[in-house]
């Protein structure tokens, strides 16, 4: 099942996003004294996570419990965690250091790894030890969040590139020739089996792309986004004005 909800602005769409993490996160907590999200990267994120900091305290069930979260990342560049272009070091910046997690519940990427390769089969591991996986058994994450990029892009699955295709992977090291470089990324099984996926999209840039991922026609090859069909979950796209203004026309 999925929803699209039309935002006016990035700030609006920012301040649902928080709202949607931190209803997740309380429901979750409540429900099994746990809540695991993976974080997207990019820019569209950080304002969101800028409010989670902000606004925890008012959350939905009360002040969130931070003991009962744990982070993780849908995606890393293959750079050190203090790079510029660092995932880890946006959400640490804005988020992670403002809020009071204990370090252990944060499960960075390990993308200091000169092999891309070795950094996936260690982020592999960590996740399979912390959701006590069975050999072939996929973790159900409560929340993950996503952007899209305009060529349809999720996490660091790219148009045409290999770990798109990967299915028998939580975690895959990805090379993105058209920016000559790799990345670490969730595969989409994993992706697919979240209890909620929530993909942010904001800018006219994207509109072409996301209209064809909302409505279609899906004609192969599907782009990366159209592939996001969870089994058994939910899928919110959180959008504004400027990416969805063909839905106004509607
Ligand atoms: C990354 C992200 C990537 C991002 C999209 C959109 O590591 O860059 O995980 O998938 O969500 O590229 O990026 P913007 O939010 O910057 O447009």
């Amino acid at each position: 099942m999925s929803e699209l909800r039309v935002l006016p602005d990035p700030e609006a769409l920012s301040h649902a996003a928080a709202d949607t993490f931190l209803s997740a996160a309380t429901e979750a907590i409540r429900d099994r004294a746990l809540f695991s999200v993976a974080l997207a990267g990019g820019s569209t994120p950080r304002r969101a996570y800028e409010i989670i900091a902000q606004t925890w305290r008012a959350a939905p069930g009360g002040p969130l419990d931070w003991s009962r979260v744990h982070l993780f990342w849908g995606d890393e560049r293959h750079v050190p965690p203090d790079h510029p272009d660092s995932n880890f070091r946006m959400a640490n910046d804005v988020l992670i250091r403002r809020v009071p997690i204990p370090p252990g519940n944060v499960h960075p990427i390990p993308s200091a790894f000169p092999d891309a390769g070795e950094a996936a089969d260690r982020y592999q591991e960590e996740l399979r030890q912390f959701f006590k996986l069975r050999a072939g058994q996929v973790p159900r994450l409560d929340l993950i969040l996503l952007g899209m990029g305009a060529d349809g892009h999720v996490a660091s699955l790219f148009p045409g590139t290999e770990a798109l295709e990967i299915t028998d992977r939580l975690v895959a090291a990805n090379r993105v020739e058209r920016l000559r470089s790799w990345r670490i990324t969730l595969t989409l099984p994993v992706l697919n089996h979240a209890a909620k996926l929530v993909a942010m999209v904001a800018g006219r840039e994207k509109s072409e792309t996301l209209r064809r991922v909302i409505d279609g026609p899906h004609t192969p090859p599907l782009l990366p986004a159209e592939r996001l069909q969870p089994d058994s979950g939910t899928l919110l796209w959180l959008v504004d004005e400027e990416a969805a203004w063909w839905a106004a026309a509607k």
